[in-house]
């Protein structure tokens, strides 16, 4: 019988449901043309979730990912809850969503698509090749440690990882540039931070374990420099969870805009898969946010989630016909150049992912890059824990 996945939605706040829309829109697409069954069913987030239960993470909503295969959310983050206490902040809402489903490998995926090198303001020449996959540890670090909080004119945070924890995301690492370029660079700053210099000790121990993988330590003031003046050095960037949140956003700047790039959070159970960019509030509701950051989330959910690289691959394919066609959202229109909308943009992927004529001449084509790498990786299972 064919098996029915259950796929929980989390749209959230500011674009995150019109982009959302366009994800399950291209979703469905996926599902109705490879045969794939699944359930969406939809649950706050958030800002949302503050507002309709007084929690950004609500029992409800924990449930619901726990019964999960897979989950898809858009964004959260909300200008009224800067300043709320900690337990009220939409942030905090996902912080407990990626300790809750273990997800300690965050995989963003960083391909400079041939149509857009010249929305990007670097030089064409430094884009050129450019396809970088960060690994980001999730689950650790000044996120997470304790002691944390403020007590008056003073306030902390606490900066700990543990081998077990650095291990195990190195693997993932190592793992994903086996079926890649065979490079890992790993980002510390072991001049100065003991954790770094566990951080270090700790890959290059796990590396040994893969001959056949180069290894190279950057300090990350140099990996920020090196990112956008050789950003085709990279293969698999490894970072912990700071690092990652900084280098990823830079790394955007190589793509042209936020709303492309993707991620899939991985760990023991079911993944997480959302677009990078925020919920971005001065532009929510008009109808004109990129949502191939979100589509292109829905790729790695069936690459990873749903295990269907065909799917998957199908979706990416789509991506990359659709911008070779010229379609932009306003984000990655050239200046006064005409640009359509959230919805327009989805229509146009899903439409070519439905049809299956469109996907085998897109197949055909030579300078349609997959906005993810297609390569397959061993998704990390809780039974890798040391
Ligand atoms: C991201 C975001 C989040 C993070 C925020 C919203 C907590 O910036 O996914 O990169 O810092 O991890
Ligand atoms: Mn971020």
């Amino acid at each position: 019988m064919l098996k029915t996945y259950t796929v929980a939605v989390l749209p959230g706040d500011g674009i995150g449901p019109e982009v959302i829309a366009e994800a399950e829109r291209v979703l469905r697409a996926a599902g109705q043309r490879f045969g794939i069954a699944f359930t969406l069913s939809h649950f706050p987030v958030g800002a949302a979730a503050v507002a309709a239960a007084g929690d950004p993470l609500p029992e409800e909503t924990r449930a619901a990912v726990r019964r999960a295969n897979a989950v898809l959310l858009g964004a959260v983050g909300a200008p009224g809850l800067e300043h709320a206490p900690r337990h009220l902040k939409p942030e905090t809402g996902l912080l407990a969503l990626r300790a809750l489903l273990g997800v300690y490998a965050n995989l963003r995926p960083v391909t400079v698509l041939a149509p857009l090198v010249d929305r990007s303001p670097l030089k064409p020449d430094r884009l050129h090749g450019v396809d970088v996959l960060i690994v980001r540890e999730l689950t650790g670090g000044l996120y997470y440690g304790e002691p944390r909080g403020r007590d008056g004119s003073r306030a902390v945070n606490t900066l700990v990882y543990s081998t077990m924890e650095i291990e195990r995301v190195a693997r993932v690492a190592f793992d994903a540039a086996r079926r890649r370029r065979r490079l890992v660079t790993s980002v510390d700053k072991a001049n100065v931070l003991e954790v770094s210099q566990l951080w270090r000790e700790t890959v290059t121990a796990v590396g040994r374990e893969y001959p056949d993988v180069r290894l190279e330590h950057l300090y990350v003031d140099y990996a920020a420099m090196r990112l956008v003046s050789d950003p085709a050095a990279f293969d698999v960037l490894l970072t912990e969870n700071m690092f990652g949140d900084i280098l990823s956003d830079e790394a955007a700047v190589l793509v042209g805009s936020l709303g492309l790039l993707p991620s899939a959070s991985l760990g023991a159970g079911a993944g997480l898969f959302e677009p990078i960019h925020g919920s971005a509030p001065d532009i929510a509701g008009k109808g004109v946010a990129n949502p191939i950051g979100a589509i292109a989330s829905v790729a790695m959910l069936l690459r990873y989630g749903l295990r269907s690289p065909e799917a998957a691959d199908a979706v990416d394919q789509a991506i990359g016909a659709v911008l070779d066609a010229g379609a932009r959202t306003r984000d990655i229109a050239e200046p006064g150049a005409p640009a359509i909308g959230t919805r327009e943009m989805g229509e146009r992927i899903a439409g070519v992912v439905l049809d299956e004529r469109g996907t085998r001449n897109v197949e055909r084509g030579t300078d349609v890059r997959p906005s993810v790498p297609r390569s397959d990786f061993r998704v990390p299972r809780s039974s890798d824990a040391p």
